[in-house]
């Protein structure tokens, strides 16, 4: 494995390429290569067992393109299988969990809100972690039916809209200061989130904090790719291809794969 390797960067689908582009822009020389398992999402309702499961055939086909570090650019993955996951692999993962330590810092009213799946808010991870903010009310949505309409290309659609309403007005009822995005799908719902949330509410994700711990664990391990251009990016997908060049804005090589 050497520095100039590629990063290699998985999630349920298209989503997680809001945390590529935060990695992409704090490390452009990097090559990367990113896992779209479209055809299998939402990871949102599965089992752990089959969460495990997906996230192991991921991570071998990143590590059979040679990448030197795997992001898991998927909270539920991550909530539900990194354990498993560094106890198998030799690599080093980053995983991605939703903000709630800086929402529960910051926030004036000791009330959060935070979107994300079902297997994101059951698991013991995320327990754990709400359990270090006592003094912070933490209102928790599932956010059923946002992904699959996202991977649809849907992001603009009335049925998106009134999801958002159903989800988002009993926040704003219990008067929280700060919504996080708990599931890397969302950061593409912002325009229409910030349209329904009242100006001083924040909004906050965990794209910069995973691109900063990206650069910091390639720093004390294999190392920062030397080259002096920007990196090469490939995207697979195993589904229609389409929606994953769409988010890119066709600027990037997608190629389909049936994995
Ligand atoms: N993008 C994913 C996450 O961050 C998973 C969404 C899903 O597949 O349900 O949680």
């Amino acid at each position: 494995m050497t520095n100039n390797n590629p990063i290699g960067l998985f999630d349920s689908g298209i989503g997680g390429t809001s945390i590529w582009t935060a990695i992409h822009e704090l490390l452009p020389n990097e090559d990367t290569i990113y896992l779209a398992d479209s055809k299998n999402a939402p990871y949102g309702q599965k089992s752990k067992d089959e969460i495990i499961h997906l996230s192991c055939k991921n991570t071998e086909f990143l590590l059979d393109q040679n990448s030197k570090i795997i992001v898991v650019a998927c909270n539920t993955a991550t909530t539900n299988a990194i354990t498993e996951l560094r106890n198998k692999y030799k690599v080093p993962f980053i995983g991605i969990e939703p903000a709630i330590k800086p929402a529960a810092i910051n926030s004036k009213q000791h009330v959060i809100g935070i979107l994300a799946t079902q297997g994101t808010l059951n698991s013991e991870l995320f327990h754990q972690t709400v359990q270090k903010f006592k003094d912070t009310k933490i209102i928790e949505q599932i956010g059923h039916g946002l992904v699959p309409l996202i991977e649809n290309g849907d992001i603009n659609s009335p049925e998106m809209n009134k999801l958002l309403h159903d989800y988002l007005e009993p926040m704003i009822q219990a008067n929280i200061d700060y919504l996080v995005l708990g599931c890397s799908h969302y950061p593409y719902l912002i325009p229409q989130i910030k349209k329904i949330l009242p100006n001083h509410i924040k909004i906050i994700d965990s794209g910069e904090a995973v691109a900063r711990q990206t650069k910091k664990v390639l720093m004390e391990n294999v190392g920062l790719s030397n080259q002096d251009k920007e990196g090469k990016a490939i995207f697979y997908t195993n589904a229609n291809p389409k929606v994953l060049t769409d988010i890119l804005k066709s600027q990037y090589e997608v190629k389909s794969k049936d994995f």
